[in-house]
């Protein structure tokens, strides 16, 4: 561990007035790294993704891979062309970003494409294209001869997104079945309004597809079969893993001791008061981390959204309180804390949210926060995750392993891929989606509110899930899996 740098240790230690702005400092330092946790927050409809970090680091000790060469490595001179469907700081380039750099960590000739750009010059593609240039990533005009020239010579072309479909016809035209079989798709979404065959009419005769959860790869072989009667090709299911840094924060007990009464010292709970909260802050990392590296306008994207069941979580809190008196239960104060909120954005939502806690005089018990550079000060400070996602839940969900990460149990709908990472009754307790999952929730609530050992036993088995399954280097040697049968594949067909 003992990897940042010693004037934060020694600034945690004693000067608490700086911790979150070191943090920030510390985060944005290592840009690409802790802040393009780049993963499919949301539901994966929009654009949050996390990114794997910077680098994969090579499995050490133990676990899976011990001993294993570092990931990837087999990519060493291999010639990759990565078609993203837009350049922009949201969650799908950024993880295609990442790939990128990745690759060109060992050695991989690495060509990127952007099929739609804005046709003005635009602050943040050049931000972005100069950040690739810098580490050795060439960047290609999507159309034209030379795209054309790379993709054919490719060993590899990743399509990131459904919609970057769009470009094999266009710019490949009459080359594109001798592309196909070199393709890799990675696709990170699942609203209805993907399935067209505009973008997905060669998804069938591509060599992988690589989704970040089963249910989402379970669901996409649905649409596709319903929808547009095609069939999926060879899907490869990739989960992501824990940074690094992250994993650095959440096992350092001194950090996490300070960070705690730091921020609960802020939101005015004490030590012994238990803090459920949903945390919602995937855009805003991103974005505020590029801020700080190049001073842009961007456009901050709002983060309370019905889609993660931010109201729904209230209803049951404040039924949960309801339990707690009704049955005279011994508790500690219970708070809620809603990160993620943005005061400006005025969205009608949002007054609704802060009308609803108004409106059953539970101020002092709820508690928004905006929209936040980094999570770990949030996930050190509260007792309980929630993650009330809706419909088909998220895609992933990398919140959720990161808190488990802190040894916090998750209270989750059983949707999307929540139901992958949180075992019920183990590490966590699900409910059901929508409004019946109201009173379930609030139930769980008063459940982890009073066995105190229950919840600190979710959370131990948490975090060794995390350790066992969800930390980079799994998902390093996951994707060093893929790449490497579809690199046998395509040469299979070639020959
Ligand atoms: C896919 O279809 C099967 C059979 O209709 C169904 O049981 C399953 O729940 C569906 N899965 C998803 C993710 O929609
Ligand atoms: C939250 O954001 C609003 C609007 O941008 C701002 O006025 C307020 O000071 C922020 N609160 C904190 C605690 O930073
Ligand atoms: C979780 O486990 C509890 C207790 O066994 C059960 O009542 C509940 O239905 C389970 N929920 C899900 C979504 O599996």
């Amino acid at each position: 561990m003992a990897k940042h740098p010693a004037g934060w240790r020694v600034a945690l230690l004693h000067n608490k007035r700086w911790l979150l702005p070191l943090l920030v400092a510390l985060s944005v330092s290592t840009a690409l790294a802790f802040i393009l946790r780049a993963a499919f927050d949301s539901s994966c409809d929009r654009r949050h993704f996390e990114v794997p970090k910077t680098r994969f680091h090579p499995a050490t000790g133990t676990g899976a891979g011990a001993a294993a060469p570092s990931p990837l490595g087999f990519m060493k001179s291999k010639h990759v062309l990565l078609v993203s469907h837009e350049l922009s700081l949201s969650g799908g380039p950024l993880l295609l970003m990442e790939l990128a750099f990745l690759l060109r960590g060992v050695g991989a000739e690495v060509c990127w494409i952007t099929n739609q750009k804005p046709s003005e010059r635009d602050e943040v593609v050049h931000s972005l294209e100069h950040k690739m240039l810098g580490r050795g990533v060439q960047v290609l005009s999507a159309k034209g001869q030379e795209a054309v020239d790379r993709a054919l010579k490719a060993d590899l072309v990743v399509l990131n997104t459904a919609v970057a479909g769009k470009w094999l016809d266009a710019v490949l035209k009459e080359n594109v079945p001798r592309v196909l079989p070199k393709v890799l798709w990675w696709i990170h979404e699942m609203r209805g309004h993907y399935f067209k065959m505009e973008y997905l009419k060669h998804l069938p005769m591509v060599a992988g597809a690589m989704i970040d959860s089963h249910v989402t790869a379970e669901y996409w072989k649905n649409r596709t079969q319903e929808r547009l009667k095609i069939k999926m090709p060879q899907t490869y299911v990739v989960h992501l893993g824990n940074s690094k840094e992250l994993m650095d924060v959440a096992e350092d007990n001194v950090a996490k001791r300070v960070l705690r009464e730091h921020v609960r010292e802020s939101l005015g709970v004490t030590n012994e008061d238990i803090v459920f909260a949903l945390i919602n802050s995937m855009p805003l990392p991103v974005e505020n981390a590029f801020i700080h590296l190049y001073p842009l306008a961007v456009d901050l994207r709002i983060s309370v959204s019905r889609g993660k069941g931010q109201d729904l979580f209230l209803r049951a809190f404040y039924e949960s309180l309801q339990l707690i008196q009704e049955q005279k239960l011994q508790v500690p104060s219970l708070h809620a804390v809603i990160v993620g909120s943005d005061i400006t954005a005025q969205t009608k939502f949002e007054s609704e949210l802060r009308d609803f806690v108004a409106q059953k005089k539970i101020q002092n018990r709820v508690h928004f926060v905006n929209k936040t550079l980094t999570v770990a000060p949030y996930l050190a400070a509260i007792d309980v995750l929630v993650q009330n996602s809706q419909a088909r839940g998220e895609c992933f969900g990398r919140i959720t392993i990161e808190a488990m990460a802190f040894q916090l149990p998750v209270l989750g709908t059983s949707a999307g891929g929540t139901t992958e990472i949180v075992v019920n009754e183990s590490t966590g307790l699900l409910h059901p989606i929508g409004k019946e999952g109201v009173t379930p929730l609030a139930k769980n609530i008063v459940k982890l509110a009073t066995h105190v050992e229950r919840r600190l036993t979710m959370g131990k088995r948490g975090y060794e899930r995390v350790k066992s399954m969800f930390l980079e280097r799994h998902m390093a040697h996951r994707i060093d899996a893929v790449l490497k049968e579809v690199l046998r594949k395509a040469k299979n067909q070639h020959s």
